[in-house]
């Protein structure tokens, strides 16, 4: 079983280059297959989510060629079969997002419930709730969501909460509806918009995407483009937040300052000298992170996919913060983890009250999941001696040679697969 081996103490310093965003990537690769012409992607991160949505739609007689590493060509000319079921897709969250794609191209969808990230009760009911409003009948048969219509309509739909995956999905199941669909309360991240432009590059009519209100004007058919999907916020968060726990100095490239703005200002807060240019943000801190009070939102508030990486950061901080997750019930199972590397938290239903600690020391620990494992990772890579992370298939799902990327800033880390490697490493960091 892979496992990373890291002895912390080193600062990462240097550039690291950002790659495409997972999560506007599987939106993408879902609504490329609803033209029979090509489409060519690039920048898609390689990362086990993006390669299990490519294997899915393969699976259903898409044609999916990769060009190179992050550069693929799809077709969904050949689309066979409206049924995804295979168990890995099951893992991933955004398998439902071919429920829309399939929905809106052929008015018939049958996918595996989603999995993805145990990070606390994730229904789909808005989902759904749209696809009805559109006029399809939807009900769940062995394991598996069945959506079906005679024709799609347009139609005004509210969201009761505010939802990248429901935004989404609906925007693929609206886009070739007869009329206009109206989504409220739609979500904003920058992954939304990627996706609406993508479309939109393939000939849809989707405006408003950004703001809390969409207008989709059904078009009878999409068209083939050339896309290159926006940089990955998470990764770069990510990258800052390791730069902050280091006292490191590192330029995450090829960014969006704008989509990170939100996390620069909290790393300023907690002291950190930030630095934006036109592609890439510089992060440097040379002393002990102030504390602060955190509360994750949707876009453009501060985002929970960052949120274990700002709580083991404010874990080394000096004094009392609070970190509130508003997103998701059950997001802070990753800090008895964080405990067993010497942080003192408490948590409290959605509340976890930090009280700071001047170093984690290294131990053998778990990644409960993806952005809580990468922000275990950086605890390690500040802490005291020598960490081991099981589990590490997670992160693994999101973050593209992660510990390579750590490796260029100077961070002491690899990846293990056997007791006898993990020794070796043991012996070569001392
Ligand atoms: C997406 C991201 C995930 C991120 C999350 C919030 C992908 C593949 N995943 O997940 O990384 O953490 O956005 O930014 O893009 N909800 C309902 N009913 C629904 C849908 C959602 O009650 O039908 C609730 C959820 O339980 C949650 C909140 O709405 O409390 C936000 O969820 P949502 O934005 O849909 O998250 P995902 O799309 O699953």
């Amino acid at each position: 079983m892979e496992q990373y081996a890291v002895k912390g103490g080193n600062p990462l310093v240097g550039e690291v280059e950002i790659g495409g965003a997972k999560n506007a990537a599987l939106g993408i690769l879902a609504a490329a297959i609803m033209t029979d012409d090509t489409c060519v992607i690039d920048n898609i991160p390689d990362v086990r989510d993006t390669n299990v949505m490519l294997q899915a739609i393969e699976s259903i007689g898409a044609h999916v060629a990769k060009k190179d590493r992050h550069t693929c060509e799809i077709s969904g000319r050949n689309i066979v079969d409206h049924t995804i079921d295979n168990d890995y897709i099951k893992k991933i969250r955004a398998s439902y997002y071919l429920l829309g794609a399939l929905l809106g191209k052929y008015k018939k969808a049958r996918v595996s419930l989603p999995g993805g990230c145990n990070i606390g009760l994730r229904p789909i009911d808005q989902h759904i709730k749209g696809f009805k409003a559109l006029g399809a009948t939807v009900r769940i048969e062995h394991g598996m969501i069945v959506a079906e219509a005679d024709s799609l309509r347009g139609a005004h739909i509210y969201l009761d909460v505010v939802s990248v995956g429901a935004t989404i999905n609906l925007m693929l199941a609206s886009v070739m509806a007869e009329g206009t669909t109206i989504l409220e309360n739609a979500a904003k991240e920058p992954h939304v918009v990627d996706v609406a432009n993508f479309l939109n590059t393939m000939g849809a009519s989707i405006k408003g995407a950004g703001t809390d209100v969409i207008r989709i004007k059904g078009v009878q058919r999409l068209h083939g483009t050339n896309y290159t999907i926006i940089p990955d916020q998470i990764e770069a968060g990510t990258f800052m937040f390791a730069a902050a726990l280091t006292k490191g100095d590192v330029t995450v490239k090829n960014v969006i300052p704008k989509h990170l703005e939100s996390i620069s200002a909290k790393l300023e807060e907690l002291g950190c000298q930030v630095e934006e240019s036109d592609d890439a943000v510089r992060v440097v801190a040379t002393r002990q992170l102030n504390h602060t009070h955190v509360k994750t939102l949707p876009y453009p508030g501060f985002p929970t996919d960052m949120q274990p990486q700002i709580t083991v950061a404010l874990g080394l901080s000096k004094g009392t913060s609070i970190v509130t997750e508003s997103i998701f019930e059950n997001r802070f199972k990753y800090v008895d983890e964080l405990t067993r590397m010497g942080a003192s938290i408490k948590v409290e239903g959605n509340t976890a009250i930090i009280d700071g600690v001047s170093k984690y020391t290294g131990a053998s620990i778990s990644a409960p999941d993806l952005r809580a494992g990468a922000a275990l990772v950086i605890a390690a890579l500040a802490a005291d001696g020598v960490t081991v992370i099981d589990d590490v298939r997670f992160i693994q799902r999101g973050y593209e040679d992660f510990h390579l990327k750590l490796q260029s800033l100077g961070g002491i880390i690899e990846l293990v697969d056997s007791e006898k490697e993990l020794q070796k490493f043991r012996l070569k960091t001392g």
